[in-house]
Order: C-alpha cells, then sequence, then structure tokens
C-alpha cells in the first residue's frame, strides 16, 4: 500500500478554454472557476468542457452559482434522463428537484448516514447536481471517495481476486431493523417488491472513461455473491475500510450557492451530520443514463 502512494502522480490543475479547474485532492475533484452552470443549458462548447472536466476529476465543486430551480433541470437533462423518484419529494411544480431538507429529514425511513453511491441498490443514478440553498455554518459537509484510486492502489493479488466477483445491493443493508420499526411489516414487503435487492459486479469498467472502479458500499452492499457469510463479511469488511481512507477523500464545506456534481457511478459520498437541529436546505437534480453493469 505504501508504495502505491509513493508512486502517485498527483491529479493536475487543467486551464480549459472557458473555465478553470484545480484539484482538491491528489486523485479527483476539483474546484471549478470562471463560470456560471447556468450558462451551459444552452451553450454546447461551454457544456462539453463542464462534461470533460466532470468526467476527468469526477466530482466538481463551483462556488457562487445563481440556478433556479428550472434552470437546475434543464442543466440535469443536458447529462441524462432526470430521475424523477427520490427518496425524498420533489419541490412543487418541479418534478426532479428533490428537496433535501434537515432537521426534517432526520424522521425518514432511510438516513443516508453512511458511504453509499446512489441507487446501487436498483439502477445506480449516473450522477446529480447538488445545490446549497441554507447552510449550517462549519458543519454539514459533505465527503467523496474516490474508487477509480481506491481499486488501482489495491495489489494485483487482490484486485485478481475481485475481479469477476458480484455483490447484492439491498436498501436496507444498514437499517432493517429501524425500517421496519418506522414502516411496519405490510409497508416493508411492499417496498421489497418494488425495490428488490440487485447484483452487480464488484469491479466495474467506467462506460466513459474506462477507468476501474470498486463498486461496493457500507450502505448499500450486503453479501458478496456465492461466499459464505464469515467469508463475505471478511471481504466487504476489509473494502468498506479500504475505499474510504483518507487518502480517496475529498471534503466539500458548503456555502450557500455552492453546487456540487459528481460521478455517482465511481465515487462515493455521505453526508456529516454533525448540525444537531439547524437548518440545512439542498436542492438535487438526479440523473441517469443506461447502466452497464460491465465487468
Ligand atoms: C446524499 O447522501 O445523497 C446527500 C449528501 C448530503 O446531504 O450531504
Amino acid at each position: 500500500m505504501e508504495t502505491a502512494f509513493k508512486e502517485r502522480t498527483p491529479i493536475e490543475a487543467t486551464h480549459y478554454t472557458r473555465l478553470e479547474a484545480q484539484p482538491v485532492t491528489g486523485t479527483f475533484g476539483a474546484w471549478v472557476s470562471k463560470v456560471q452552470l447556468a450558462d451551459a443549458i444552452d451553450d454546447d462548447e461551454l457544456f462539453e468542457e463542464i462534461y470533460a472536466a466532470w468526467l476527468k476529476y469526477q466530482v466538481l465543486f463551483f462556488r457562487n452559482q445563481e440556478l433556479t430551480p428550472d434552470q437546475q433541470l434543464k442543466l440535469g437533462e443536458r447529462f441524462g434522463e432526470i430521475q424523477k423518484l427520490g427518496y425524498v419529494g420533489s419541490l412543487e411544480g418541479h418534478e426532479g428537484v428533490w428537496v433535501q431538507e434537515y432537521p426534517d429529514m432526520y424522521e425518514g425511513p432511510v438516513a443516508d448516514i453512511n458511504w453509499h453511491s446512489d441507487s446501487s441498490f436498483r439502477t445506480p443514478t449516473r450522477g446529480s447536481l447538488l445545490y446549497a440553498l441554507d447552510v449550517p455554518v462549519g458543519a454539514g459537509a459533505t465527503v467523496w471517495a474516490d474508487q477509480c484510486a481506491a481499486y488501482a492502489d489495491l495489489t494485483p493479488a487482490w484486485r485478481e481476486f475481485l475481479d469477476g466477483l458480484s455483490c447484492i445491493h439491498d436498501n436496507i443493508t444498514l437499517n432493517p431493523y429501524r425500517v421496519l420499526d418506522q414502516i411496519g411489516g405490510k409497508a416493508m414487503g411492499d417496498m421489497r417488491k418494488f425495490l428488490p435487492p440487485t447484483e452487480h459486479p464488484l469491479v466495474c469498467t467506467h462506460p466513459e472513461s474506462q477507468r476501474r472502479f470498486l463498486f461496493v458500499s457500507e450502505l448499500m452492499t450486503r453479501e458478496v455473491v456465492g461466499m459464505e457469510r464469515l467469508e463475505s463479511r471478511a471481504v466487504l469488511d476489509f473494502l468498506f475500510a479500504h475505499q474510504t481512507r483518507p487518502e480517496y477523500q475529498a471534503r466539500l464545506h458548503w456555502e450557500p450557492k455552492t453546487l456540487a456534481l459528481w460521478d455517482n457511478y465511481s465515487t462515493l459520498h455521505r453526508g456529516i451530520f454533525d448540525f444537531g437541529q439547524q437548518h440545512r436546505l439542498m436542492h438535487r437534480v438526479s440523473f441517469n443514463t443506461p447502466w452497464v453493469s460491465q465487468a
């Protein structure tokens, strides 16, 4: 492991024609400046540069963005098909603009309190645009973890072992008893018919960058297919610890009008819920493209 870190060439800044991207870690993530995202709705050249930066850095952060809910939806439509149904409701009159508002969301049946890739328990979301409207000062950050780097840093013996394996993703992996207590057996049974557990390769090839990435997460991945329980536990516990090492993390401290755009295939994320009962309001637009679960 130490050798892998020492040999890394840190990702560099990129001066695009229409924007600047400055890396936020050694492997992924960038602050993007000199751009208003709303301008990319009708500007192909600008959109293509943002798209290229998104593929390269996997997670992009933008400050001081003026973006209405309509514009956020239109921008999302440029990336893929808007995901209408989410784990929270949409803004009235703007289906697909999900309202993530705390402290209200603490009461919901699904509290995203651990690392995950959105919707990996069904068709994984391709990416998301999360826009901060009101955020606690200094708290309530979001952290992403680079799953390309996490895979690349494994020894050849581990990579060979993992390639070809697959896992079951299940949206109640981490909190079945809480969901059962909150919504009851009948609703839980109905939910599982609607959202049955799904199998995905443990290591996937990114459909655009062709990079290999780990596709497991502590919140959603229940077991490795074909393994005994203890074997599966041991493999997953190692991967959960490895894939979220600080070396693979990028943390965003929000301010109002900050936007994060992330690649939901090759990164994990989690909110940091250290802000108690303070108000935290985000608008989120998620989009899909056909999932190629290519091992
Ligand atoms: C999420 O887990 O999808 C949202 C992250 C956040 O609210 O910081």
